[in-house]
Protein backbone atom coordinates (compact mmCIF):
# COMPACT_ATOMS: atom_id res chain seq x y z
CA UNK A 1 0.00 0.00 0.00
CA UNK A 2 1.26 3.12 -0.92
CA UNK A 3 1.43 6.53 1.61
CA UNK A 4 -2.21 7.79 1.38
CA UNK A 5 -1.51 12.13 1.60
CA UNK A 6 -4.06 14.48 2.35
CA UNK A 7 -4.36 15.79 -1.94
CA UNK A 8 -4.73 11.82 -2.92
CA UNK A 9 -7.73 11.64 0.03
CA UNK A 10 -9.33 15.20 -1.57
CA UNK A 11 -8.91 13.68 -5.25
CA UNK A 12 -11.45 10.80 -4.29
CA UNK A 13 -14.34 13.24 -4.12
CA UNK A 14 -16.52 11.98 -6.67
CA UNK A 15 -14.03 9.00 -7.89
CA UNK A 16 -13.87 6.70 -5.32
CA UNK A 17 -15.35 6.67 -1.75
CA UNK A 18 -13.32 7.02 1.22
CA UNK A 19 -12.61 4.31 3.59
CA UNK A 20 -11.75 6.04 7.65
CA UNK A 21 -11.91 3.90 11.00
CA UNK A 22 -11.10 5.01 14.23
CA UNK A 23 -8.13 3.81 15.72
CA UNK A 24 -5.94 3.77 19.22
CA UNK A 25 -3.24 1.60 19.10
CA UNK A 26 -0.40 0.16 17.28
CA UNK A 27 -1.54 -3.50 17.31
CA UNK A 28 -4.83 -2.70 15.09
CA UNK A 29 -2.87 0.14 13.58
CA UNK A 30 -1.03 -2.49 11.68
CA UNK A 31 -4.11 -4.19 10.72
CA UNK A 32 -6.26 -1.19 9.66
CA UNK A 33 -2.44 -0.61 7.27
CA UNK A 34 -2.87 -4.66 6.01
CA UNK A 35 -6.39 -3.76 5.15
CA UNK A 36 -5.49 -1.23 3.28
CA UNK A 37 -7.22 1.52 5.36
CA UNK A 38 -7.29 5.19 3.28
CA UNK A 39 -7.68 7.11 6.43
CA UNK A 40 -7.46 6.26 10.80
CA UNK A 41 -8.92 8.69 13.09
CA UNK A 42 -7.43 8.89 16.47
CA UNK A 43 -11.31 10.05 17.73
CA UNK A 44 -11.73 11.35 21.07
CA UNK A 45 -14.13 8.69 21.16
CA UNK A 46 -11.08 6.74 23.01
CA UNK A 47 -12.90 8.28 26.06
CA UNK A 48 -15.72 6.01 25.82
CA UNK A 49 -14.56 2.51 23.89
CA UNK A 50 -10.57 2.82 25.40
CA UNK A 51 -11.32 4.21 29.14
CA UNK A 52 -14.65 3.10 29.74
CA UNK A 53 -16.63 7.13 29.97
CA UNK A 54 -19.93 7.73 29.27
CA UNK A 55 -18.78 10.81 27.13
CA UNK A 56 -15.87 12.31 25.40
CA UNK A 57 -15.65 15.31 27.48
CA UNK A 58 -12.91 13.93 29.90
CA UNK A 59 -10.42 13.26 27.20
CA UNK A 60 -6.85 15.12 27.49
CA UNK A 61 -4.71 16.51 24.63
CA UNK A 62 -1.76 14.63 26.57
CA UNK A 63 -3.97 11.27 25.76
CA UNK A 64 -4.67 11.88 22.21
CA UNK A 65 -1.21 12.71 21.48
CA UNK A 66 -0.42 9.50 23.55
CA UNK A 67 -2.65 7.23 21.52
CA UNK A 68 -1.01 9.26 17.82
CA UNK A 69 2.13 8.08 18.63
CA UNK A 70 0.93 4.18 19.20
CA UNK A 71 -0.90 4.38 16.21
CA UNK A 72 2.20 6.03 14.35
CA UNK A 73 4.32 3.02 15.43
CA UNK A 74 1.55 0.70 14.15
CA UNK A 75 1.24 2.19 10.62
CA UNK A 76 2.49 4.74 8.47
CA UNK A 77 0.31 4.64 5.56
CA UNK A 78 -3.34 5.64 6.18
CA UNK A 79 -3.45 9.56 6.60
CA UNK A 80 -3.94 9.99 10.42
CA UNK A 81 -6.20 11.92 11.82
CA UNK A 82 -6.09 13.26 15.57
CA UNK A 83 -9.24 14.53 17.27
CA UNK A 84 -8.57 17.77 19.53
CA UNK A 85 -10.69 16.68 22.54
CA UNK A 86 -12.90 19.17 24.66
CA UNK A 87 -11.20 21.90 26.43
CA UNK A 88 -8.17 21.99 24.33
CA UNK A 89 -9.02 24.71 21.83
CA UNK A 90 -12.68 26.55 23.22
CA UNK A 91 -10.34 28.81 25.19
CA UNK A 92 -8.83 30.96 22.20
CA UNK A 93 -7.24 30.68 18.73
CA UNK A 94 -4.24 30.96 20.26
CA UNK A 95 -5.07 27.65 22.02
CA UNK A 96 -6.37 25.35 19.50
CA UNK A 97 -3.24 26.65 17.58
CA UNK A 98 -0.77 25.04 20.49
CA UNK A 99 -3.19 22.10 20.76
CA UNK A 100 -2.62 21.03 17.33
CA UNK A 101 0.69 21.65 17.25
CA UNK A 102 1.02 19.05 19.61
CA UNK A 103 -0.78 16.62 18.28
CA UNK A 104 1.05 17.19 14.31
CA UNK A 105 4.12 16.80 16.62
CA UNK A 106 2.58 13.41 18.04
CA UNK A 107 2.40 12.29 14.48
CA UNK A 108 -1.13 13.43 13.21
CA UNK A 109 -1.11 14.69 9.53
CA UNK A 110 -4.27 17.01 10.74
CA UNK A 111 -6.73 17.42 13.27
CA UNK A 112 -10.41 17.30 13.45
CA UNK A 113 -12.50 19.95 15.30
CA UNK A 114 -16.18 19.65 16.46
CA UNK A 115 -18.53 22.71 14.81
CA UNK A 116 -19.44 25.32 12.64
CA UNK A 117 -18.59 29.68 12.62
CA UNK A 118 -18.09 29.08 16.33
CA UNK A 119 -14.46 27.38 14.97
CA UNK A 120 -14.09 29.17 11.64
CA UNK A 121 -11.76 31.83 12.92
CA UNK A 122 -9.76 28.22 14.34
CA UNK A 123 -9.98 26.69 11.06
CA UNK A 124 -8.67 29.32 8.91
CA UNK A 125 -5.59 30.18 11.18
CA UNK A 126 -4.22 26.54 10.87
CA UNK A 127 -5.20 25.60 7.50
CA UNK A 128 -2.90 29.05 6.94
CA UNK A 129 0.15 27.01 9.17
CA UNK A 130 -0.10 23.89 6.88
CA UNK A 131 -2.21 21.74 9.33
CA UNK A 132 -4.98 20.16 7.88
CA UNK A 133 -8.28 20.28 9.23
CA UNK A 134 -11.11 17.83 9.27
CA UNK A 135 -13.95 19.68 10.48
CA UNK A 136 -17.45 17.79 12.30
CA UNK A 137 -20.88 18.66 12.02
CA UNK A 138 -24.44 17.33 13.50
CA UNK A 139 -24.16 15.13 16.41
CA UNK A 140 -20.94 16.70 17.94
CA UNK A 141 -20.36 14.54 20.74
CA UNK A 142 -18.32 17.22 22.58
CA UNK A 143 -21.68 19.18 22.56
CA UNK A 144 -23.50 16.08 24.34
CA UNK A 145 -24.38 18.43 27.21
CA UNK A 146 -26.42 20.65 24.92
CA UNK A 147 -28.09 18.24 23.26
CA UNK A 148 -29.17 16.38 26.19
CA UNK A 149 -27.64 13.19 24.90
CA UNK A 150 -26.28 11.15 21.90
CA UNK A 151 -29.66 11.68 19.32
CA UNK A 152 -29.69 12.69 16.15
CA UNK A 153 -29.52 15.75 14.75
CA UNK A 154 -31.61 17.10 11.92
CA UNK A 155 -34.86 16.34 12.63
CA UNK A 156 -36.68 19.54 12.38
CA UNK A 157 -36.06 22.13 9.18
CA UNK A 158 -34.13 24.48 11.88
CA UNK A 159 -31.82 21.85 12.85
CA UNK A 160 -30.98 20.95 9.01
CA UNK A 161 -30.53 24.58 8.24
CA UNK A 162 -27.75 24.97 11.14
CA UNK A 163 -26.09 21.96 10.26
CA UNK A 164 -25.89 22.89 6.59
CA UNK A 165 -24.87 26.37 7.57
CA UNK A 166 -22.65 24.85 9.88
CA UNK A 167 -20.99 22.77 6.81
CA UNK A 168 -20.94 25.37 4.70
CA UNK A 169 -18.97 27.97 7.18
CA UNK A 170 -16.23 25.76 7.92
CA UNK A 171 -15.75 24.98 3.93
CA UNK A 172 -15.19 28.50 3.68
CA UNK A 173 -12.73 28.43 6.78
CA UNK A 174 -10.82 26.57 4.66
CA UNK A 175 -11.87 22.57 6.36
CA UNK A 176 -10.20 20.19 4.13
CA UNK A 177 -12.47 17.15 4.78
CA UNK A 178 -16.03 17.43 6.91
CA UNK A 179 -17.21 14.50 9.07
CA UNK A 180 -21.61 14.76 8.88
CA UNK A 181 -22.02 12.50 12.19
CA UNK A 182 -26.14 11.60 12.91
CA UNK A 183 -27.71 13.17 10.70
CA UNK A 184 -30.55 12.42 8.26
CA UNK A 185 -29.33 10.70 4.54
CA UNK A 186 -30.89 13.28 2.45
CA UNK A 187 -29.51 16.19 4.31
CA UNK A 188 -26.07 14.32 4.41
CA UNK A 189 -26.53 14.17 0.45
CA UNK A 190 -27.30 17.49 -0.37
CA UNK A 191 -24.10 18.89 1.96
CA UNK A 192 -21.95 16.11 -0.12
CA UNK A 193 -22.95 17.67 -3.49
CA UNK A 194 -23.18 21.39 -2.25
CA UNK A 195 -19.21 21.76 -0.51
CA UNK A 196 -16.37 20.88 -3.17
CA UNK A 197 -14.17 19.48 -0.05
CA UNK A 198 -15.20 14.95 0.51
CA UNK A 199 -17.37 14.06 3.42
CA UNK A 200 -17.51 11.73 5.81
CA UNK A 201 -20.44 9.83 7.22
CA UNK A 202 -21.06 8.42 10.54
CA UNK A 203 -25.00 7.62 10.88
CA UNK A 204 -25.73 9.87 7.92
CA UNK A 205 -26.55 7.59 4.99
CA UNK A 206 -24.32 6.22 2.13
CA UNK A 207 -24.35 9.28 0.00
CA UNK A 208 -21.57 11.00 1.68
CA UNK A 209 -17.56 10.75 -0.16
CA UNK A 210 -16.54 8.32 2.32
CA UNK A 211 -17.41 6.59 5.62
CA UNK A 212 -15.79 6.62 9.32
CA UNK A 213 -16.38 3.57 11.96
CA UNK A 214 -15.47 3.40 15.77
CA UNK A 215 -13.11 0.42 14.93
CA UNK A 216 -14.36 -1.77 18.03
CA UNK A 217 -17.80 -1.40 16.97
CA UNK A 218 -17.20 -2.48 13.69
CA UNK A 219 -15.71 -5.39 14.84
CA UNK A 220 -18.54 -6.17 17.25
CA UNK A 221 -16.58 -6.14 20.43
CA UNK A 222 -19.61 -4.88 22.10
CA UNK A 223 -23.15 -6.95 21.88
CA UNK A 224 -25.36 -4.28 23.67
CA UNK A 225 -24.08 -1.45 21.61
CA UNK A 226 -26.64 -1.82 18.63
CA UNK A 227 -27.26 1.45 16.99
CA UNK A 228 -29.35 1.31 13.70
CA UNK A 229 -26.24 2.51 11.34
CA UNK A 230 -24.05 0.28 12.35
CA UNK A 231 -22.77 -2.84 10.54
CA UNK A 232 -20.90 -5.13 12.74
CA UNK A 233 -18.71 -7.16 10.32
CA UNK A 234 -17.43 -9.54 12.98
CA UNK A 235 -19.06 -10.91 16.27
CA UNK A 236 -15.66 -10.49 18.54
CA UNK A 237 -17.95 -9.79 21.41
CA UNK A 238 -18.73 -13.83 21.77
CA UNK A 239 -15.42 -14.94 19.78
CA UNK A 240 -12.96 -13.21 22.46
CA UNK A 241 -15.16 -14.07 25.30
CA UNK A 242 -15.17 -17.77 23.95
CA UNK A 243 -11.32 -18.18 23.60
CA UNK A 244 -10.66 -16.29 26.93
CA UNK A 245 -13.04 -19.15 28.10
CA UNK A 246 -11.24 -21.68 26.39
CA UNK A 247 -7.71 -20.31 27.87
CA UNK A 248 -8.74 -20.39 31.46
CA UNK A 249 -10.18 -23.52 31.16
CA UNK A 250 -6.24 -24.85 30.25
CA UNK A 251 -5.09 -22.69 33.05
CA UNK A 252 -7.43 -24.46 35.18
CA UNK A 253 -6.97 -28.28 33.94
CA UNK A 254 -2.83 -27.61 34.28
CA UNK A 255 -2.88 -27.98 30.75
O1 LIG B 1 -14.17 10.44 18.19
C1 LIG B 1 -14.52 9.78 17.20
O2 LIG B 1 -14.26 8.58 17.10
C2 LIG B 1 -15.26 10.46 16.15
C3 LIG B 1 -15.81 9.63 15.05
C4 LIG B 1 -16.88 8.74 15.50
C5 LIG B 1 -16.23 10.46 13.89
O3 LIG B 1 -15.37 11.63 16.19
Amino acid sequence: MMKVTLPKLKNKKGNEKIAMVTCYDATFARLVEKAGIDSILVGDSLGMVIKGEENTLNVSLDEVAHHVSAVKRGATNPFLIADMPFGSYQSSVEQGIESAVKLIKAGAEAVKVEGGSEVSPLISKLVSFGIPVVAHVGLTPQYVNEFGGFARRGKSEKERKFIMDSALAVEKAGADMIVLEGIPKTLAAEITKKVKIPTIGIGAGTDTDGQVLVIYDLLGMNADFNPSFLKKYLDLDSLVTKALEEYKKDVVDGK
